[in-house]
C-alpha cells in the first residue's frame, strides 16, 4: 500500500476521498454536532496542500434518498456547511462545487491553483456512487477520474463500502493511502494479532442490521461481548421480552437467535442489559423511568441503559486487557439519556490495556460527554469499517489500494 510520500503531488490535481460524514443535530437543525471526522481529515489535506497539490476533496454525508441527483440534492444533506467548517478548521479558504461530476465540479477542479483546496458536493447525491450495478459505478468513477491526476484515500470510515469513489476510482489513477487510513489499519492489526485477554467487545448503536452479521465472527476473537444501545432491543425481543416502541428490527430476530446459540456453544459470554430507561417518546425532555427488562411497558421507548446495567457492564470490563467499543449505549445526545454511554466510556477508560473506540458515534459521544480523549488507546473514525476489519473481511477500499 503506497503512502502519500510515494507520490509526486506538486502542481497536480489530487482527488482525495475523505470521510466527512459528521453527525448532524438530531432535532433537524442541520448543525454539526461533532467535528471529529473533519479534524481527523485535516492532517492529510494540509499535508497535500503544503506539498503544492491541488486538492479536490470527495466525501459523502448521510444517506440521501431519491432516484436522481436533483431529488437527492433537494432532500440533502448538502456538504456545503461541512466544507465551511473544514475551511475554518484548516485556516484557509476552501472552494465548494455545487455538484459532484457536473459543470460546477469541472469549473472548480480546473481552476484550482497549487495548494488550493476544494470540496465537491455530497458524492452520494449521484445515485451511481452507491449503485449495486458494477457498470454504473464504473461509469461514474470515470466521470470523477477526469478531474484528478492522482487519487488518495483517507476515508477510513468508508473503506468497507464498495462505492465508486472508494472502490472503482482508485483503479483509474495512480493512488495511495492517506495517513489516517494507514494509522487506523495499524491499530486494528494490533487488535487481531494475538490480543491480550480477556478481550471484551462492547457493541451498541442504532444500526443493528449493520452489526448483527459481524457479531457472529467476533465470537471467534472476543472472550466477552456486551450488547447495548439500540441493537440490544432486538436481542431482548429474541429472548421473548417486551420492548414497547423501542427500535427493533424484527426481521433480524432469527439471526440474533443463531448468534446467541453460537456464543453459548463457543463459550463466549454474551451480556445484555438487565434494566433500561424507558421514555414516553423520543425527545430530550420526555418523561421517563427505569424499568427491568422483564417488565418493559408496551407504550414506552427504550432510551438508555439503566443503573444496574451500567454497573454490570463496568464489572464485565474491569478485568479486560483488550477492549473494542463500538456504538453508544443510549441516546447520549440528550443529557437525560447519556448516563449509560458515560458509564461505558468511563469503564473503558479505566481498563489497563489496549482500548480502541470504533465509530463516529462513540467517538462523538466521548467528546460530547467532555471526557478526556487521551484516556483511550485509540479513537477510530470508522465504526462499520473497523467492525468489518475485525470480522476478517476483505475491505473493498483497502483492496483497491493494494496494487
Ligand atoms: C460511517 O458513518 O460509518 C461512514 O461514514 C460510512 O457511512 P455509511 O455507514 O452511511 O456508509
Ligand atoms: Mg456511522
Amino acid at each position: 500500500m503506497r503512502s502519500i510520500d510515494d507520490l509526486e503531488v506538486l502542481g497536480r490535481r489530487v482527488l482525495l476521498r475523505s470521510d466527512l460524514n459528521v453527525p448532524l443535530d438530531l432535532t433537524g437543525t442541520g448543525e454539526i454536532t461533532d467535528a471529529g471526522r473533519i479534524r481527523a481529515s485535516l492532517p492529510v489535506i494540509s499535508k497535500l496542500s503544503d506539498q503544492g497539490a491541488r486538492v479536490i476533496v470527495l466525501a459523502h454525508l448521510g444517506r440521501p434518498a431519491g432516484a436522481t441527483f436533483a431529488e437527492r440534492a433537494a432532500g440533502g444533506p448538502s456538504l456545503r456547511p461541512v466544507a465551511g467548517r473544514l475551511g475554518e478548521l484548516l485556516g484557509r479558504p476552501v472552494a465548494f462545487a455545487a455538484d459532484v461530476a457536473g459543470p460546477s465540479a469541472e469549473q472548480t477542479a480546473f481552476t484550482l491553483g497549487d495548494e488550493d483546496v476544494a470540496v465537491l458536493e455530497n458524492v452520494r447525491f449521484e445515485p451511481a456512487e452507491t449503485s449495486k450495478d458494477d457498470a454504473e459505478r464504473a461509469a461514474f468513477a470515470q466521470r470523477l477520474a477526469r478531474f484528478g491526476e492522482l487519487y488518495v484515500d483517507d476515508a477510513f470510515g468508508a473503506v468497507h463500502r464498495k462505492h465508486a469513489s472508494v472502490y472503482e476510482l482508485p483503479a483509474l489513477l495512480p493512488h495511495a493511502a492517506g495517513d489516517l487510513v494507514r494509522d487506523e489499519v495499524m491499530v486494528l492489526r494490533q487488535l487481531t494479532t494475538d490480543p491480550a485477554r480477556p478481550f471484551v467487545v462492547v457493541l451498541g448503536g442504532k444500526k443493528p442490521s449493520d452489526k448483527l452479521a459481524v457479531i457472529g465472527n467476533l465470537l471467534g476473537l472476543a472472550d466477552r461481548i456486551l450488547v447495548c444501545g439500540g441493537m440490544a432491543y432486538t436481542f431482548l425481543a429474541a429472548q421473548g421480552y417486551e420492548v414497547g416502541n423501542s427500535v427493533l428490527e424484527a426481521d433480524q430476530i432469527p439471526a440474533v437467535k443463531v448468534v446467541m446459540e453460537e456464543a453459548q456453544r463457543r463459550g463466549v459470554e454474551l451480556v445484555l442489559p438487565v434494566d433500561l430507561v424507558a421514555a414516553t417518546h423520543f425527545a430530550p425532555d420526555a418523561e421517563h423511568s427505569v424499568v427491568p427488562v422483564t417488565d418493559f411497558p408496551a407504550d414506552r421507548e427504550g432510551m438508555d441503559a439503566g443503573p444496574r446495567t451500567r454497573a454490570l457492564f463496568a464489572e464485565k470490563l474491569a478485568d479486560a486487557k483488550t477492549v473494542f467499543w463500538n456504538g453508544p449505549a443510549g441516546v447520549f445526545e440528550f443529557p437525560a439519556f447519556s448516563a449509560g454511554t458515560r458509564a461505558v466510556a468511563e469503564a473503558v477508560s479505566r481498563v489497563n490495556g489496549l482500548t480502541v473506540v470504533g465509530g463516529g458515534d462513540s467517538a462523538a459521544a466521548i467528546r460530547a460527554l467532555g471526557m478526556d480523549e487521551s484516556a483511550f488507546g485509540h479513537i477510530s473514525t470508522g465504526g462499520g469499517a473497523s467492525l468489518e476489519y475485525l470480522e476478517g473481511k476483505t475491505l473493498p477500499g483497502l483492496m483497491a489500494l493494494e496494487d
